[in-house]
């Protein structure tokens, strides 16, 4: 594909994320937001946008992404050719630990988010971006969704845990206490890393699915890689705009089931009085992990 920045693709390209960014909320309110895949309406280039990020970002990962990720992505054959067919990737999925794809065509609200999270649905955006944003898209696409995370969705454990961070999220919407659990599932889901024996490894979903941001995190000097603490977790806001100012590591995925499987009311009391603590905010208690 030309990198061509010609006005009139980037209008369309304008059109598009607005359109997209409208939808959110707008389809069928009260609804639980599913739409069809329609999968036989991707056109030639839906699907060769679709290769050139898979084999582009699969040839970034062995040696950063962690071995559950990378024998997920195996796992599911997420094929190289082309968009897959979610129902045919869900029931892979499915025998493996028991979760589907459901599609949708933008964000959706967090109530039906979490709602189809706790029932072991993973909403995943049909739309894929256009050639001339490859790189730089700020809005989740079917490449982020599928790609970043469904992988991680083949291991049993951290099938679970995106289970719990589902019926997480609607207890933390009933106590008002939503943007400390979405903090967690920023830096976990979203921007995870973990530490392995051969060193630290990525497992979330932001991160694998972005060619730049999977050396940054690892590469860069400047990210602080901070060993994971629940509470200091919930405390860190975030940015949504730039690559992360830090990631939190993690020892095993067992790990992050047990520090999060307590209930979280109490500490949502606990954190209303704790102050909030910027991205690139060091502690004198952070235990700091080099890369
Ligand atoms: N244990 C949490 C609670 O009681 C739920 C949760 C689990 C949230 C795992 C996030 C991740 O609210």
């Amino acid at each position: 594909m030309a990198q061509v920045l010609d006005t009139q693709a980037l209008d369309t390209q304008a059109l598009d994320t607005q359109a997209l960014e409208t939808a959110e909320f707008a389809a069928e309110p009260g609804g639980d937001f599913v739409v069809a895949q329609g999968w036989a309406d991707y056109t030639d280039i839906d699907h060769v946008i679709w290769r050139r990020l898979f084999e582009r970002q699969s040839r970034l990962l062995p040696g950063r992404a962690c071995d559950q990720y990378l024998a997920g992505l195996e796992g599911l054959g997420v094929a190289a050719d082309g968009i897959p067919d979610f129902e045919r990737l869900s029931d892979i999925l499915d025998r493996a630990t028991g979760w589907r794809i459901v599609a949708v065509s933008g964000r959706v609200p967090d109530d039906v988010f979490f709602t189809h999270l706790a029932a072991r649905r993973f909403p995943a955006i049909r739309w894929i971006r256009r050639p001339e944003r490859m790189d730089d898209l700020q809005v989740p696409d079917a490449f982020h969704d599928v790609f970043g995370h469904l992988p991680m969705l083949m291991n049993p454990v951290f099938a679970d845990y995106l289970a719990a961070c589902g019926r997480g999220g609607l207890k933390a919407l009933a106590l008002g206490a939503l943007p400390k659990l979405a903090r967690l599932y920023w830096y976990t889901v979203g921007f995870g890393l973990i530490r392995t024996a051969e060193g630290l490894r990525i497992y979330g979903s932001g991160i694998v699915s972005s060619p730049g941001e999977s050396r940054y995190c690892l590469e860069d000097p400047k990210p602080d890689r901070i060993l994971f603490d629940l509470l200091r977790v919930m405390r860190t806001g975030y940015r949504i705009d730039a690559y992360q100012d830090c990631y939190f590591v993690i020892d095993s995925f067992e790990q992050l089931f047990d520090a999060t499987r307590l209930d979280f009311a109490p500490y949502y009391e606990v954190l209303a009085r704790l102050s909030d603590i910027a991205p690139g905010e060091r502690l004198a208690e952070d235990a700091l992990c080099h890369a």
